[in-house]
């Protein structure tokens, strides 16, 4: 069989998506419209002869989900035509911080940033403000008063965590014991959250459980682990939170689908059947999960549309090249994934 890209597979829906996402994120409450973008000589320049260069900061390339949407953005990005560099900031600020002051002095035309800390967008911007390269924020949501402090400059391209969330919760109320296999009238779980400081390991986290109380289900929470969204560390947790909780444990909560995958090897090895005596979600919709999910293997995922993303990204870099108006916020829809369409989300 042929082997495609997550970005070709996709590739329909992305046209879809990008022109969705360029027009009806405008609509979002809390998308401000830029009144104007500044247009310099040089960018209009670059943009006419497709000569733009554009610096992108990866948090960390040892993270699944972003190594499929770094790779679909360095497509898009060249097939624009543009000059792509791609920096690993190696889960390091200081390490990414060094990497944008090295393509401000190679005077980039946009930078694409995908912040290590969110905490720290408000530096990067500070950093980078003076020179007036504009910014196009990706995957880590910073405030909006960072948007803000650079307006006209600098903009935001994600998923709403939120809905990710309630899809999540939604999966496990979808099945047949409505995520309460031993008709105790609570809904028991662990949670692997992501990482602490990361608005969708606290979204996911917050609005998976809103959406079981806001059915009427009762919930008990064993523990929740931080695992980072890494599939070992969510093994060795997993490992243990079934060794000391046994049968308690009625859903497994993951916050990304690596993290699941780590699960489902601990759910495996301890005898355990996802569908039958436990349940699991995750988020991403990576491949093998996707297929896990058509196996039966987990409960359901959620699409985070890497495509999608890094279409509208990749369009927001290029209307500042072009010197065109900008919006503050570009949304991208999670898709729920189960067992009935996962078909067409497998490559
Ligand atoms: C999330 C994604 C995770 C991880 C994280 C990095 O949106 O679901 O798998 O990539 O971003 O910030």
């Amino acid at each position: 069989m042929k082997m495609i890209s997550r970005r070709d597979f996709l590739k329909a829906s992305a046209v879809v998506g990008a022109a969705a996402a360029m027009t009806a994120c405008g609509g979002s409450s809390s998308s401000t419209a830029a009144s104007s973008v500044a247009s310099s000589t040089a960018a209009s320049a670059a943009a006419t002869n497709g000569s733009a260069t554009v610096g992108v900061c990866i948090y960390q390339f040892a993270d699944n989900f972003m190594t499929l949407y770094r790779a679909d953005l360095e497509g898009y990005l060249k097939d624009m035509g543009y000059a792509v560099t791609i920096m690993d900031g190696k889960n390091d600020q200081n390490t990414q911080t060094e990497q944008i002051n090295t393509f401000l002095q190679q005077g980039v035309d946009v930078l694409i940033i995908n912040p290590v800390q969110t905490t720290s967008a408000q530096t990067i911007v500070d950093t980078v403000s003076p020179s007036g390269t504009p910014i196009v924020f990706i995957n880590r949501e910073p405030d909006k008063s960072v948007l803000d402090s650079y307006a006209d400059k600098c903009c935001y391209v994600g998923a709403d965590a939120r809905q990710s969330g309630t899809y999540q919760g939604e999966l496990i109320l979808e099945t047949e014991t409505q995520g309460d296999i031993n008709g105790d009238g609570v809904i028991t779980y662990i949670m692997c959250k992501g990482d602490p400081e990361n608005i969708d390991a606290q979204y996911r986290t917050e609005y998976s459980i809103k959406a079981l109380e806001d059915a009427g289900k009762k919930v008990n929470c064993l523990y929740e682990y931080l695992d980072n969204w890494d599939q070992t560390t969510a093994q060795q947790d997993v490992a243990n939170a079934l060794s000391q909780y046994g049968d308690q444990i009625e859903v497994v909560f993951c916050n990304n689908d690596a993290m699941a995958l780590g699960a489902l090897q601990s759910i495996q090895q301890a005898g355990r059947t996802v569908g039958k005596d436990i349940y699991l979600v995750g988020v991403d919709a990576l491949a093998e999960a996707v297929q896990d999910v058509l196996d039966g293997n987990m409960t359901g995922t959620v699409l985070n549309d890497d495509v999608g993303q890094a279409t509208a990204a990749a369009e927001a870099a290029k209307l500042y090249v072009e010197g065109s108006a900008v919006e503050q916020y570009y949304w991208v829809d999670y898709v729920k994934v189960t067992k009935d369409n996962a078909s067409e989300y497998v490559k």
